[in-house]
């Protein structure tokens, strides 16, 4: 099967070239360096020849609520006409767990995301996942004031990318859902407790507070904001088994 993997020099994307190259499948990794860019609309027709499955794993240089709006949906809209013209018989894409239930302008951008997939005509999969382990030094960052890290008690429920990577491939492999599946880690706890185990096992001496009024990224979290409702697929990877992995190769 021909692929072509937007945004193929990512986390998720490198990872996700790797296991479909396993296959007999001809992947492209493709990205601006690679002359593909999804904003411009460079390379896009070329890359699209004879390819059967897209996978979108692009992510915007700015997280900024206009900037990040104005990427996905510009090249949302100029992935999917190009996908269109040349007759992709399965557009893949990967967001967020629970994006239509915390407002934030990253979550905002994703939500506009999957409408322009949903409304593309083209069979699609879209694959929620959860938070990525890999996102929680960041998310600490966000949430440091002073000594202290403010983290909402709300539940959450991280993956590894390498799992999350597993599965965008299983998805890009089986048939098209035209719908959406959702992705987690295997451990459901408290968000304040997550970060704390997260913080500890890297040596950061900031002190987690449990706070329900405390944000992500700018969005309320409530105690299901962030984690699957129904049916998830979860992945294999617990925090301890990737925190020691992770200190292995930091
Ligand atoms: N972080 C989380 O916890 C989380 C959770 C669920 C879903 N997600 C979603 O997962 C996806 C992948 O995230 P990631 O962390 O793997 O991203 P990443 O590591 O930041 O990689 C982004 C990729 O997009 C490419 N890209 C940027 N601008 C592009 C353009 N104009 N045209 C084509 N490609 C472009 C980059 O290419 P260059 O290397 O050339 O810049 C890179 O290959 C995102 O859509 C994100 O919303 C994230």
């Amino acid at each position: 099967m021909k692929i072509v993997v937007i945004g193929g020099t990512g986390m998720i994307g490198s990872k996700t070239v790797a296991i479909l190259r396993q296959g007999s499948h001809e992947v492209t990794a493709a990205s601006p360096q690679s002359g593909v860019n999804t904003i411009t609309g460079e390379g896009l027709k070329e890359v699209m020849v004879d390819v059967q499955v897209v996978i979108d794993l692009a992510n915007s240089p700015s997280f900024e609520d206009k900037a990040v709006l104005e990427f996905f949906e510009t090249s949302g809209r100029n992935l999917l006409a190009a996908e269109a013209a040349a007759d992709v018989r399965h557009h893949v894409a990967l967001s967020i767990v629970g994006i239509d239930r915390s407002d934030n302008g990253y979550f905002r951008a994703k939500v506009a995301q999957e409408k322009l997939i949903k409304a593309s005509g083209i069979p699609y999969t879209i694959i929620r996942s959860a938070q990525f382990m890999e996102f929680l030094g960041a998310i600490a960052t966000s949430g440091t004031d002073g000594n202290i890290v403010r983290i909402s008690p709300g539940l959450f429920q991280p993956i590894a990318a390498d799992d999350v990577a597993a599965n965008v491939a299983d998805v890009a492999l089986s048939a098209p859902r035209n719908g959406i599946i959702e992705i987690a880690g295997p451990e459901r706890a408290p968000f304040n407790e997550i970060v704390a185990r997260y913080l500890k096992a890297v040596g950061d001496p900031h002190e987690v507070v449990s706070d329900p009024e405390a944000r992500y990224f700018g969005g309320r979290v409530e105690e299901r904001s962030l984690v699957p409702l129904g049916e998830a697929r979860l992945g294999r990877i617990h925090m301890d088994e990737w925190l020691r992995h992770s200190r292995t190769h930091a």
